[in-house]
């Protein structure tokens, strides 16, 4: 079946991640989509309760759908750790959690402390792209950024784990590279690149 196209003029971002909803916007910027943010529509955030990037993603996506009735487009995405098991994974976000909000340097001290015995420092984040209608209907993209993880954290730029991930073929943490740079080559732009192929309008 061939993938259903955005038709606008507005999308709904399914997102309360700051910095997932400025690196969206600054991917759907090229299009000039009106974007609208979850949070400023007052949309209730719904339990993440699947196992897989691309089934919380179609959750979020699919959830803000049918509140708004405009199209939706939810991220979800994950740091994984080989010498984990690929954990933290879908709980990314649940590893920082603490009674006063996320805190990223003690999950990614977690992190360390747990891998750091293992020689294998292979790491990937991944981003699934959701777009849903207030129909139903849904078309899901993944994406995937390998690298290794390493330790002390370095860089300011980014958000979450980013400090501590250096992508193959890279000097730099995603932390340290300017956003473009990161935006060349991450797990979102990789999900993203599917998903304006398929479902945005052609430019
Ligand atoms: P979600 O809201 O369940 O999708 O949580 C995603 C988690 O993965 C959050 O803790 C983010 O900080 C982390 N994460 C996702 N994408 C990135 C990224 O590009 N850089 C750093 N951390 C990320």
């Amino acid at each position: 079946m061939t993938p259903r196209r955005f038709a606008g003029p507005k999308l709904v971002l399914a997102t309360h991640n700051a910095g997932k909803v400025r690196e969206v916007a600054a991917l759907l910027a090229p299009w000039g989509i009106e974007v609208v943010a979850a949070g400023a529509l007052g949309l209730p955030e719904p339990a993440e309760t699947e196992d897989s990037f691309l089934g919380n993603a179609r959750i979020k996506a699919l959830a803000a759908a049918r509140a708004s009735g405009l199209p939706a487009l939810a991220d979800d995405s994950g740091f994984s750790v080989a010498a984990l098991d690929g954990a933290p994974g879908v709980r990314t976000a649940d590893w920082a959690e603490t009674p006063h909000g996320r805190d990223y340097a003690m999950a990614m001290a977690k992190v360390e402390k747990l891998a750091r015995h293992s020689p294998d420092r292979r790491a990937w984040f991944s981003c699934a792209l959701v777009m849903a209608w207030p129909d139903g209907h849904t078309e899901g993209f993944l994406g995937e950024a390998h690298g290794q993880w390493v330790w002390p954290p370095r860089g300011t730029n980014g958000f979450g784990y980013d400090p501590m991930f250096v992508p193959d073929g890279h000097d730099q943490t995603f932390g340290e590279m300017t956003p473009e740079a990161k935006h060349a080559i991450s797990h979102r732009a990789a999900a993203f690149a599917q998903l304006s192929a398929a479902c945005l309008p052609v430019r």
